[in-house]
């Protein structure tokens, strides 16, 4: 069941030739799927050879393969984690029964928008990044980019698989529907306004992977709980994927990290105009971009009181992060939440019940989880002997969703005036000359084992070969 058969078209673990309908459907919509990978995936790099990873099949051990493909010859397609005997709902108000092998009528509208709200976000991040190759730091760099491009696309095949099979027409006019929306497009825009931003830079796309595609796991962890088993099934095995993204992000902001306190160290100086002038990314820059990404990202989870979320929790189509884990009742009704709100100019918590509270719940389980990374940065920094601290913002700052949206916060919690705001937000969020000296930086390194001057080597290279591998082959 775990093998992948590639000797069809679509390469897929699910019997694909046994339904001729589905196979039918879905290869109608790859030449699309081709069109607009072609028209809005990596600009210019269609006909590199590229180190790829690809599944060959979802145990966990061993599931990749790693060669030199083109990217539009990537075998993407339809890899789901193996059935569960006898799965039970484990939450909510169906708890104890078997899971659903298929839609129930009643739940048929929320689950299309759920699928379809995640499969939006995955091609979105491949437009973001789409001219991000052109000023690549290393091959390393680049082939990394590439991965992460390749594999959002094949998370919008898992996604398309599910409209395609479970939603009828209506799910196939959704899965036309995430290859016409195209991120920042003013007519038709993607969905979430996290994935209409610009990826401009490279710390952009270390921040957004380390961060956003945070936000991807974990929304990937409540759905993978989904009562809906081929919706559990299928993020299952997009979180395997998901990791390395995470990865990508965390070790690039640390390599940039490293790169900055070796310079500091070299010319004894924290000046920000002698370390710009040297050509590294200053501390007060990089927590600024923190900054901007955690608090853009962290309103990805929703307003804070959401009655919606309720109907997600208790009818079963979402859980919460690692739902299996935990010891109450798993129904919650009756349970209170804290969230916060800003009461005569001051931020005031307040107890609400804990099923309308739930996009908060995932909101809090994520900052804990993405405070992880931001302690291994600092331990780079520490260990260069520099007295500097990063940090997360505090939650409430610079928020555009729920009930502190458009509240004046500053990153350490305090409630200010439009004027202060106004006043000091340059300390707070990149500022314009801060992306434009970071843009400055960026500039194409192409030869293998080469690097940009803003940024530390690897320790080490993927799958176990040199970092100056040609991880990839321009052609
Ligand atoms: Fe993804
Ligand atoms: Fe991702």
């Amino acid at each position: 069941m775990s093998g992948i058969n590639y000797s069809e078209k679509i390469p897929n673990n699910v019997n694909l030739s046994e339904d001729r309908t589905l196979q039918r459907a879905l290869e109608h919509w790859q030449p699309n799927y081709l069109q607009w990978w072609n028209d809005m995936g990596p600009d210019g790099s269609q006909d590199f050879d590229v180190y790829l990873r690809t599944a060959v099949s979802v145990d966990p051990q061993g599931w990749a393969q790693f060669g030199h493909v083109k990217m539009p010859d990537y075998r993407w397609g339809i890899f789901l984690n193996p059935a569960e005997q006898d799965r039970k709902i484990h939450f909510g108000d169906h708890m104890g029964e078997a899971a659903w092998q298929d839609v129930p009528g009643e739940h048929r509208a929320n689950l299309r928008r759920i699928i379809v709200t995640q499969g939006d976000t995955e091609p979105a991040s491949v437009e973001q990044q789409r001219h991000l190759g052109l000023t690549a730091p290393s091959q390393y760099d680049l082939r990394n980019l590439f991965q992460v491009n390749v594999e959002e696309g094949r998370h919008l095949w898992a996604m398309v698989y599910l409209l395609h099979k479970y939603f009828g027409k209506d799910g196939r006019e959704e899965a036309e529907g995430l290859l016409e929306r195209n991120s920042g497009n003013a007519d038709n825009p993607r969905i979430l306004q996290a994935f209409n931003e610009k990826t401009p830079d490279w710390l952009s796309f270390f921040m957004f992977t380390y961060f956003t595609d945070r936000d991807g796991k974990f929304q990937l962890c409540a759905l993978a709980e989904s009562a809906f088993d081929p919706l559990a099934r299928t993020t299952k095995f997009m979180l395997t994927e998901e990791a390395h993204h995470m990865f990508v992000g965390e070790s690039g902001v640390s390599r940039t990290i490293q790169r900055t306190v070796d310079v500091m160290n070299e010319l004894k100086t924290d000046d920000v105009g002698r370390l710009r002038a040297a050509g590294v990314i200053d501390l007060p820059t990089i927590q600024r971009y923190i900054n901007f990404h955690f608090s853009v990202t962290i309103d990805l989870f929703g307003a804070d009181q959401s009655s919606n979320a309720a109907t997600f929790y208790s009818s079963g189509l979402k859980g919460r992060y690692e739902e299996g884990k935990r010891t109450d009742d798993h129904v919650l009704k009756g349970n209170s939440y804290k969230i916060l709100s800003v009461e005569d100019g001051k931020l005031v918590e307040k107890e609400v019940p804990m099923l309308n509270a739930l996009n908060e719940v995932l909101r809090d389980d994520y900052i804990t989880d993405s405070k992880g990374g931001i302690e291994r940065w600092n331990r780079v920094i520490e260990k260069a002997g520099i007295q500097f601290k990063l940090t997360a913002p505090h939650k409430a700052f610079h928020r555009n969703i729920g009930s502190l949206s458009g509240a004046k916060i500053t990153p350490d919690g305090r409630v200010v005036s439009e004027a202060e705001w106004n006043a000091k937000v340059g300390e707070w969020l990149p500022s314009n000359e801060d992306r434009a000296y970071v843009a400055s930086l960026m500039g194409r390194v192409v030869e293998p084992g080469k690097f940009a001057n803003w940024i530390a080597p690897p320790v080490m290279g993927i799958n176990r070969q040199p970092v100056d591998f040609d991880y990839v082959r321009f052609n």
